[in-house]
């Protein structure tokens, strides 16, 4: 059952995506949430960012990264000269929000997979982003830390993935920003080495 619906998500157009994420109960993050969080940008993308799921305020809206940590984001994209929904698509491990901001339990991020894998297929993303621990560790199937991934470039599906610190961490740790400051100099660089600027 669970192939099942993994096959039929990964063959669903843009609209259909959307509305199978908005009627999803595979999980039970469903019943906590106020609207779902499918992802917001550019859909033919150059760069796809991946965060670990939604927030509060997210919930209430139901777009990504719009509360503090949304803030710190945007200010990361305009370091390198990028723009949401400008060649940038935003979207989360997963798509509705944990209780209390939790993070995402195995089975909820496993559930929620086929969207973000469908997503990925349909942008074809140059390169992707992975915000925090919960996004790199789902993308790169590792429980390897930050501190250990990032720096250097992995793959998913294809796709170069450069890991850094979830801006929400950086807001509340001032001394890692140095080194957030260098993941983006290294994605801006490997971005302009795929190919566009
Ligand atoms: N944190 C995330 O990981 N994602 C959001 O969309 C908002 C905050």
């Amino acid at each position: 059952a669970a192939e099942d619906r993994r096959f039929k998500i990964l063959r669903m157009g843009w609209d259909e995506l959307e509305a199978s994420i908005a009627g999803c109960i595979a999980c039970p993050l469903c019943q906590s949430r106020t609207r779902t969080v499918p992802g917001v940008g550019d859909r033919n993308a150059d760069w796809l960012y991946v965060g670990e799921g939604p927030g509060a305020q997210e919930d209430a809206t139901g777009e990504p990264f719009v509360g503090q940590a949304g803030k710190l984001l945007d200010n990361m994209l305009a370091a390198i000269d990028l723009k949401r929904g400008r060649n940038v698509f935003i979207t989360n491990i997963v798509k509705c929000r944990p209780p209390g901001n939790r993070e995402p339990a195995p089975y909820e991020a496993q559930q929620c997979e086929p969207y973000l894998a469908r997503q990925i297929a349909m942008i074809t993303p140059k390169l992707i982003i992975a915000l925090g621990k919960v996004a790199a560790q789902n993308l790169l199937g590792t429980d390897a830390s930050i501190g250990s991934l990032r720096g250097r470039l992995h793959q998913h599906s294809g796709i170069p993935v450069i890991v850094t610190y979830h801006p929400a961490y950086l807001l509340r740790t001032l001394t890692a920003k140095a080194k957030a400051w260098e993941d983006l100099c290294f994605a801006r660089s490997t971005m302009q080495r795929l190919g566009t600027a």
